[in-house]
């Protein structure tokens, strides 16, 4: 009889995953419509923060995730003065109820005034998202799965890191990463990494391009990345792929193996660009041209944590496209509607990621078994259950 019950559910949660993939796209564009505003603190019109910090608080709640807001107080510079200001960290959380391993999916939700919003980043914070709504859609009260870990979904404000890149002569306070890990998310581990899983940071991920020196690579990218140099060279310095920096301790190693298994495994009927390692060895300093390239973006400060006198680098993986190192191979506006945007080519990025971090979120953070209170409930590990989904969605795609 558990076989049957088994079975059904299982027939039913993929019914669940093919609505969701057939209507990822109209949810996308949603997510991106109210991004296309510049959300910097210096902009004339506020107005487009105040209404992508409420949309995106309204997602969560939608998706019955636990709203919590971290306020922080960092400076900017505007119109020449030091300004101090609060920015606001908004967290869903999803919270485990087996044990306390905690992983993290973040992206930063401001603009820089120089960059496109939906570039930077505006295909992070939709595909954020969209991971927060089919995870807490697959999951919880009434599903197959069961949250055994818990999961934060966390949109961050104010990287003022790009904002002193853009004006080096000027003085910027700390970015809200930064404050997120410190003042929130350290207390939340009870000041202990050990129940930490990692972050995975998506930082401008829809920019790509086929055609030959598209990508740039600074100076020094050769010694720090020696394999990934060799084969971006090899195939003429194409912006093709989707860079993953990543740090060579075991954990990191867990986290990215399970990541790059999902996104291979689900890519073989529609092609997304291949994924591309960029794995930083501990001890092995980068020169500060291939630095600039990964040390502005959120998972850095869980690589440089260090909460005392002893440095505690925490696992983080950052997802982009490189950004300004590379030439977008579709140039959009300005301005650029959400419509424009979302070209058949980034919706199936955005939605091959979206549905890669999803898998890796079910793998790592659930197991099977209705959450009903009972304890009659066998529990399998959920890896034979995913790869079932991920075989669905390549015949959706
Ligand atoms: C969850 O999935 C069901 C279909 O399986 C759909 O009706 C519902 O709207 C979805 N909820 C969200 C928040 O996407
Ligand atoms: C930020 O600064 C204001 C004004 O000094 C203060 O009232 C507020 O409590 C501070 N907020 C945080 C989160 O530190
Ligand atoms: C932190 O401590 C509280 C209270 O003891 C506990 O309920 C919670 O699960 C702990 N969290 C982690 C991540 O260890």
């Amino acid at each position: 009889m558990a076989v049957g019950v088994n079975y059904c559910c299982t027939v039913l949660l993929i019914l669940g995953m093919a609505t969701i993939c057939l209507t990822q796209k109209t949810h996308l564009k949603y997510h991106l419509q109210h991004l296309t505003g510049e959300r910097h603190p210096a902009s004339p019109d506020t107005q487009q923060l105040l209404e992508a910090r409420s949309y995106i608080k309204d997602q969560f709640r939608q998706y019955d995730l636990e709203l919590v807001i971290n306020h922080f107080n960092t400076t900017v510079v505007i119109k020449g003065q030091e300004k101090t200001i609060t920015g606001e960290n908004i967290v869903g959380v999803a919270r485990g109820d087996a044990d306390d391993s905690v992983l993290v999916v973040g992206a930063d939700y401001d603009t820089t005034p120089q960059q496109s919003p939906l570039e930077n980043n505006g295909g992070g914070v939709a595909t954020m998202l969209e991971v927060a709504r089919m995870y807490m859609n697959s999951t919880g009260p009434g599903r197959e799965l069961k949250r055994r870990g818990t999961v934060l979904f966390v949109a961050f404000d104010l990287n003022t890191i790009e904002y002193a890149a853009a004006q080096p002569d000027e003085r910027y306070g700390r970015p809200g990463a930064y404050y997120f890990l410190h003042q929130w998310l350290w207390p939340f581990l009870n000041q202990s990494s050990q129940k930490f899983v990692g972050a995975i940071i998506l930082d401008s991920i829809t920019k790509f391009n086929t055609k030959k020196m598209s990508q740039y690579l600074p100076s020094g990218f050769e010694k720090t990345f020696p394999a990934a140099h060799e084969r971006i060279a090899s195939m003429g310095n194409r912006g093709d792929f989707l860079a993953m920096y990543t740090r060579t301790s075991r954990t990191s190693h867990h986290l990215t193996s399970v990541i790059t298994a999902s996104y291979n495994e689900g890519s073989t009927k529609a092609s997304p660009p291949r994924l591309q390692e960029l794995p930083v060895v501990s001890g092995a300093p980068a020169n500060s041209d291939t630095l600039s390239m990964f040390n502005h973006q959120a998972h850095f400060h869980f690589w440089t944590f260090q909460p005392s006198a002893e440095p505690l680098p925490l696992t983080a993986v950052l997802l982009t496209d490189t950004d300004i190192y590379r030439g977008s191979g579709e140039v959009c506006g300005p301005p650029c509607s959400a419509k424009e945007f979302l070209t058949p080519s980034r919706q199936l990025v955005l939605s091959h990621i979206a549905s890669t971090l999803t898998n890796t979120l079910l793998q790592l953070q659930t197991e099977q078994g209705i959450s009903d209170g009972s304890t009659g409930v066998a529990l399998v590990p959920t890896l034979a259950l995913t790869s079932s989904l991920v075989a669905l969605m390549r015949l959706l795609h």
